[in-house]
């Protein structure tokens, strides 16, 4: 584990009512053995699970459950703890905590900390599947996503209630693990990264649409990788069945023209991975009802897309861009053609078709840059992705010597 800076972090845990409740025992004290102080807000649900008293013992501090009691404000009050804490990890987040976050409440001590605090938050969300996936849910996530909050998890798999799906707490050791490698932990801490990932849709009808074959998880895997080492990732995927990576901030999109205006509603970035596949190309007059077959053949006229990733890499102040190259033939000649037309830092090149590259765990890669190139051998993506960003900050730390 790195990021070993982060061990003397101010963290604030906040509990919230659910049956995960009793791994935030466990995430208390991995924090605590990491050299972290913590101080523990229970909300009222919370303490039918697990006893106040519990966390006292783990965090070796009071734990502090109601916002309008005497005694304890006459310690450190409630603006006082908001203003301690370094980060305000609620693990877990239930969906009635989600949704008073996501309203702006403030009927509770932990709701009330959230909104006083600088401090990032961080939600690991925990409930049932059908709960997570309720459109009240999800408009309620998405919000708290806008605002900057960052989810760890959930997870997928068997529930307390005894169903399978998505809503599960992220284990306690991996949300120990985001925490301490994570946003300001690593060797990328203090950056603003933008990671795109996954094939776009281009609308043909409203049922059809133009589409490739990229799954996202070369781009999951960077945007996860980033995270891990401290940066700040919003990572913009095309349509994906991959879950989000721990302390990621996601915007889903669906064709070309949306990701391009999601990274434009991003101001400022100090890196930009463009691992997406984006569609060149999308119908210049996608049909208002379905398409019927009359039996005549069909053309459609198709207009060029926006290059995104050439747009960014003109902006000014300019991010370093880091690009991919998918490509059939001749793969060196043409991916070292295609950084210098779209103005990238670094590109890389992989081939692509006969079942290599797209959709699958691994590929293999060829990293050129300005003054230097880089065979990375076939490799899971998650290996691929670590490789790339060692190369990139080999490449900064070049630099900066070189300009000295
Ligand atoms: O998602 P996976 O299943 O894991 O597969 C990974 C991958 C094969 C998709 C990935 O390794 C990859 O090669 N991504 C880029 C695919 C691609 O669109 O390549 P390209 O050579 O057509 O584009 C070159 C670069 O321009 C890419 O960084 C692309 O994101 C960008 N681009 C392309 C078109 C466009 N309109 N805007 C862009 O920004």
């Amino acid at each position: 584990m790195s990021g070993s800076s982060s061990n003397n972090q101010r963290i604030l845990v906040g509990v919230s009512g659910g049956i995960a409740a009793y791994k935030a025992i466990v995430l208390v004290r991995r924090m605590i053995d990491a050299g972290c102080e913590v101080r523990v807000v229970m909300t009222e649900a919370a303490t039918r699970f697990v006893t106040p008293l519990t966390f006292q013992a783990v965090s070796g501090h009071p734990v502090r459950t109601t916002l309008l009691d005497a005694e304890a404000e006459s310690g450190m009050d409630h603006i006082a703890l908001a203003r301690w804490a370094q980060r305000v990890v609620i693990a877990p987040a239930s969906a009635d905590l989600m949704a008073r976050l996501a309203a702006g409440m403030a009927d509770d001590l932990l709701t009330t900390l959230c909104l006083a605090t600088e401090a990032p938050v961080q939600l690991a969300p925990a409930m049932n599947r059908q709960m997570w996936a309720h459109p009240a849910t999800q408009a309620n996530y998405a919000r708290l996503l806008e605002r900057g909050v960052t989810m760890l998890g959930p997870d997928a798999g068997s529930q307390a209630c005894g169903e399978t799906g998505t809503g599960r707490m992220m284990e306690p050791e991996a949300i120990a693990d985001a925490l301490l490698t994570g946003e300001g932990a690593g060797d990328m801490a203090g950056l603003e990264a933008v990671v795109t990932a996954g094939g776009t849709r281009e609308p043909i009808d409203p049922v059809r649409f133009l589409a490739n074959r990229s799954s996202g998880r070369m781009g999951f895997a960077l945007a996860a990788e980033v995270a891990r080492r401290g940066a700040r990732v919003t990572l913009v995927a095309g349509p994906s069945t991959l879950a989000t990576p721990a302390g990621v901030r996601r915007v889903d999109v669906e064709t070309a023209a949306q990701m391009q205006a999601a990274i434009e509603s991003i101001e400022s970035m100090d890196l930009f991975i463009g691992a997406a596949a984006v569609a060149d190309y999308r119908v210049a007059r996608p049909a208002e009802q379905k398409l019927k077959k009359n039996g005549a053949s069909l053309s459609l006229e198709l207009l060029p897309n926006p290059d995104i990733i050439a747009t960014v890499a003109q902006r000014g102040p300019r991010p370093f861009v880091i690009g991919f190259a998918a490509e059939t033939e001749r793969l060196a000649e043409h991916a070292a053609a295609k950084r210098q037309a779209k103005g990238m830092d670094m590109i890389c090149a992989n081939e692509v078709g006969a079942g290599r590259g797209f959709d699958t765990p691994d590929n293999a890669l060829l990293l050129l840059w300005q003054d230097g190139e880089r065979v990375l051998p076939r490799a899971a993506k998650t290996q691929l992705a670590t490789q790339i960003l060692d190369t990139y900050l080999q490449i900064k730390q070049d630099s900066s010597h070189a300009s000295r």
